[in-house]
């Protein structure tokens, strides 16, 4: 059994408690831990990359989603959003939500600012200011494109995983930033299209189509 901590740092343990009530919609706390371990994997493989920056802002990224109404929350992201407006109002209410858990805190080493700085825009804003930004943003972006991201996507919408790969090589893959992000959600995404063809090779679907449960396996 992996312990919480070994995915979030010990720093950001506090932050984490103090964020997971503004998490608990549309799935955003399964989100952020994914995120956040995909946010060292990036981080590892992007020089230049400060994690001091990039993990905080990772955490804190969506706890302002929690302030808008929940019926509203799906109709905010997708293929055809209708109410994109929701998009830039949960980056406002993310950073000031962020501003109060991150004062109440003050992490050793973390520059809040420079947190709050790329929680700003993190979704309306493509391009990415600094290389922190961008691994951010890959992190965020390329949960899309993880086993995770894909099965809660589509259950999101009640859409089968084609739906979803569409979605992901129409639009998302083209918003990733750096050479470790790209390649990453190229990557997934052409392994789980791949194996959606298993079975007009084989005949038959693969073998194992799921998980087992981490209980049952004993090696
Ligand atoms: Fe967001
Ligand atoms: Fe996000």
């Amino acid at each position: 059994m992996t312990a919480a901590a070994d995915i979030i740092l010990p720093r950001d343990l506090p932050l984490w408690h103090d964020a997971r009530p503004y998490l608990d919609v549309r799935n955003n706390d399964e989100h952020t831990i994914v995120a956040y371990g995909l946010a060292r994997a990036l981080i590892a493989q992007t020089p230049g990359a400060d994690e001091s920056v990039v993990l905080p802002a990772v955490l804190l990224h969506d706890v302002g989603w929690k302030m808008i109404p929940q019926e509203l929350l799906l109709l905010a992201i997708g293929r055809r959003p209708s109410r994109p407006d929701l998009v830039r109002d949960h980056e406002v209410h993310g950073v000031r939500i962020a501003r109060e858990i991150l004062e109440r805190h003050r992490p050793k080493g973390v520059d809040i600012e420079a947190v709050l700085d790329i929680i700003d825009g993190h979704d309306t804003v493509k391009e990415a200011k600094s290389l922190n930004d961008a691994v951010m943003k890959d992190a965020d972006k390329g949960w899309r494109t993880t086993p995770h991201g894909m099965r809660t996507i589509a259950g999101w919408y009640g859409v089968p995983v084609s739906e979803v790969l569409h979605m992901l090589r129409e639009r998302s893959n083209a918003l990733m930033l750096t050479p470790a992000g790209k390649a990453l959600a190229e990557g997934n995404t052409a392994a789980v299209a791949a194996e959606q063809q298993v079975a007009a090779y084989l005949g038959h679907g693969p073998e194992f189509p799921d998980f087992p449960d981490a209980e049952d396996v004993t090696w």
